[in-house]
């Protein structure tokens, strides 16, 4: 791996929520659309549940959207959307972000963190080289089929 010099995990502003919409319409065939989710984006960056990638020149390459679920009491925490732009993939950038998710998980208090990614997407290998257990497969409300990984903390 080439690794992600001079690259700054921190939490999003407001006023990124733009660039982070367009990095996702550029990968929608991977992520789906987040544009129609907006005020839910804005709702995230608010309480600090979005993390973003960015340059030394101030460029945002990546961005990772979850949620500790502090209303429920199952102790685990939500990835809903992981994304590096595709000039910038296999440089580390993912794996920072999926890092400082971990350790904004154990700070929070919670024991594992779950998402969910079609079978046929190539993040299923990002998600195993970085620890990710395949705990099984479901079936969305389209009908079609989403692996669930979990790592525990
Ligand atoms: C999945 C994604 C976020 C990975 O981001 P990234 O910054 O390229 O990931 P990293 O560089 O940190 O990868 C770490 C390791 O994961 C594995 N990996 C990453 N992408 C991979 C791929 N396409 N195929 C196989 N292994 C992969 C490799 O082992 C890699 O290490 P290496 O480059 O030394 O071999 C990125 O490919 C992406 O944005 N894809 C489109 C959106 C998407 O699919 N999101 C997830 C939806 S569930």
């Amino acid at each position: 791996m080439i690794e992600a010099k001079g690259i700054t995990i921190r939490e999003a502003a407001q006023e990124e929520a733009p660039a982070i919409m367009a990095l996702s319409e550029a990968s929608k065939d991977e992520l789906g659309s987040i544009s129609q989710h907006r005020h839910w984006l804005t709702h995230q960056i608010d309480i600090g549940d979005v993390f973003v990638a960015e340059t030394s020149e101030g460029e945002l390459v990546g961005f990772v959207v979850f949620n500790h679920n502090p209303l429920t009491d199952e102790e685990h925490t939500t990835i809903y959307y992981l994304c590096t732009d595709s000039t910038y993939r296999r440089h580390g950038i993912g794996k920072r972000l999926m890092e400082a998710v971990a350790v904004d998980t154990r700070l929070f208090g919670n024991k594992r963190i779950t998402l969910k990614c079609p079978p046929q997407l190539p993040a299923n290998h990002f998600y195993q080289s970085i620890g990710y257990t395949l705990e099984g497969s479901e079936t969305d409300h389209e009908g079609g089929r989403l692996n669930v990984w979990t790592l525990s903390l």
